[in-house]
């Protein structure tokens, strides 16, 4: 087998593995693997923006309580506390990396995003913030020593005398699989929401990191929690499109089939209520409509705003003969992105020595139960420059843990189904979604962890991409359905008809693994 080696070796091309590479070429060698082209990944999707509190009514501390508040009782204060008061510095690096902010005679512009007490989002191209980040730092990465594989996707992690040395990699091209060696390994895959039917994540998005990482006997916590981003565009023939929240910001309202405006019934912040209580009402309404759809409303705000706002959003909808500016947008709920993943300190260090992980790959405890918008792109670059500081300065122990409580847990053993239906990517994403989605029960959980425990005993070695993505998601489906039906409770985004209030009880977090340390 061919063998490599570097500094560092940074898994995925999105913004959080982006980012770190061009912070860590300063300090060594640095190779990035990704398994589709570099620019396959979630980052270029993301449309509202990034949360900062540079506006004049606006301080760090405010930005820290709205992301406590949207949290659920399960952010950790320390890691919150880090997001938003570092966050300044590294929008600096952004913008010395060339990301163009939208600004407004010479100002950076703002936008407001539900929860949020102040317009405190920054947005590049209107509505195409995501595009211009990897764009940048993409184009800046080809300008540096960086070296980045594409078509390489990272198959396991090879650990040694409880070390990380490097990986075992698949080049998708030929098949075959070679050895990298790095003195760190920093996964940033992204999340898992190709998880489910609905969604509004690229293809890509298979949970390979929390895969990864899991395999190597790294903890993995927080994997109920999944967030389903409220308006997501529902047209016949046409793949779930994101409708930035911005447009809720902006002013947008939501009204049912009937053409009821039904928001102000369910929250007293109506439209600009957290992410889980405006996409559960919307199920309700939908439920009790007989539709599969609601409709977000931008009829009223000036066309001028709306094009020039979400250029992005009104050609889409356009070229598929929808004029936002004279017609109310069918919107539904999709899955949009996991608040859990590798368990992180506030230093992106996992349990085991030399590996890290940052971005949506991640869990620092910074988003709790429910994530505020926009603080993602945010917690990417946060905490991925304290990854690689962390590289410069070897740790004291237990360091920059989280204070909240956790519970560890090792994944249940359970008793395969005489019959299952046969594994396929669209049944896993529909068992996902009727079962692990927006509104879940003791019974569905149950089924849908028999199910996946089934299919999990006769999975097929993995030997290409398609392989290797089927066996994370069924790991990561797994993960997500075990402690989903073990926390009896409804917390954020996590809500069971059969626990439908929150328990003190269950203020801590779910950690699956060998060794917790608090
Ligand atoms: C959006 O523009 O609504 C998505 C932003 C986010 O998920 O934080």
């Amino acid at each position: 087998m061919k063998t490599h080696s570097c500094d560092y070796i940074v898994v995925g091309s999105g913004i959080a593995g982006l980012y770190m590479a061009l912070l860590a070429v300063k300090l060594g060698s640095v190779l990035v693997l990704t398994k589709g082209s570099i620019d396959d990944c979630n980052t270029k999707y993301a449309q509202g923006g990034i949360a900062v509190a540079m506006g004049k009514d606006d301080s760090p501390e405010l930005h820290f309580r709205d992301t406590v508040a949207a949290g659920g009782g399960l952010c950790d204060a320390e890691a919150v506390h880090i997001l938003t008061s570092e966050a300044a510095d590294c929008i600096a690096d952004l913008i010395r990396f060339g990301v163009p902010f939208d600004t407004l005679e010479g100002e950076i512009t703002l936008t407001r995003e539900a929860a949020h007490s102040v317009p405190r989002v920054m947005h590049a191209g209107g509505d195409a913030t995501g595009e211009h980040i990897e764009l940048a730092l993409s184009r800046q990465a080809r300008s540096t020593p960086i070296r980045v594989l594409e078509n390489c996707l990272a198959g396991e992690i090879m650990v040694e005398d409880g070390r990380v040395i490097g990986v075992k990699a698949l080049d998708c091209n030929t098949g075959s699989v070679e050895e990298y060696h790095c003195r760190f390994l920093i996964l940033a895959t992204g999340g898992a929401g190709r998880l489910f039917k609905y969604t509004t994540n690229s293809d890509v998005v298979t949970g390979d990191g929390i895969a990864l990482a899991y395999g190597a006997g790294a903890e993995i916590t927080d994997m109920e929690f999944f967030q389903f981003h409220p308006t997501v565009l529902r047209l016949p023939g046409v793949a779930p499109f994101l409708i930035s929240e911005a447009v809720r910001g902006e002013g947008g309202v939501l009204r049912n089939a009937d053409g009821r405006r039904f928001m102000p019934d369910y929250a007293a912040e109506a439209e600009l209520a957290t992410r889980d209580v405006v996409a559960r009402s919307i199920v309700y309404e939908m439920k009790k409509t007989g539709s599969d759809r609601v409709f977000l409303d931008a009829t009223h705000l000036s066309p001028r705003l709306v094009t020039t706002r979400f250029p992005h959003i009104y050609r889409f909808c356009l070229e598929h003969g929808l004029d936002i500016t004279v017609c109310p947008i069918p919107v539904a709920p999709a899955a949009h992105y996991l608040m859990g993943g590798v368990r992180v300190n506030s230093w992106g260090e996992t349990n085991i020595s030399g590996l890290f992980a940052a971005g949506e790959t991640a869990c620092a405890e910074v988003h709790g139960a429910n994530r505020l918008a926009s603080n993602s792109l945010l917690e990417s670059i946060v905490f991925g420059k304290r990854v690689v500081r962390r590289t410069e300065t070897p740790c004291s122990p237990g360091e920059g843990q989280p204070s909240t409580s956790a519970v560890c847990y090792s994944l249940p053993e359970r008793e395969p189904l005489g019959s299952a239906p046969p594994l396929k990517l669209p049944g896993l994403q529909s068992l996902m979604w009727d079962q692990v989605g927006i509104v879940r029960s003791g019974q569905g959980l149950q089924e849908a962890a028999d199910v996946l425990a089934t299919w999990e005993q006769s999975l097929p070695e993995s030997s290409d991409r398609l392989s290797y993505e089927l066996n994370n998601l069924v790991l990561c489906g797994r993960l997500m359905t075990e402690a989903a039906l073990l926390r009896e409770e409804s917390r954020g985004a996590h809500f069971r008809t059969d626990f439908p209030q929150a328990s003190t009880g269950w203020q801590r977090h779910i950690v699956f693994g060998e060794d917790v340390s608090n």
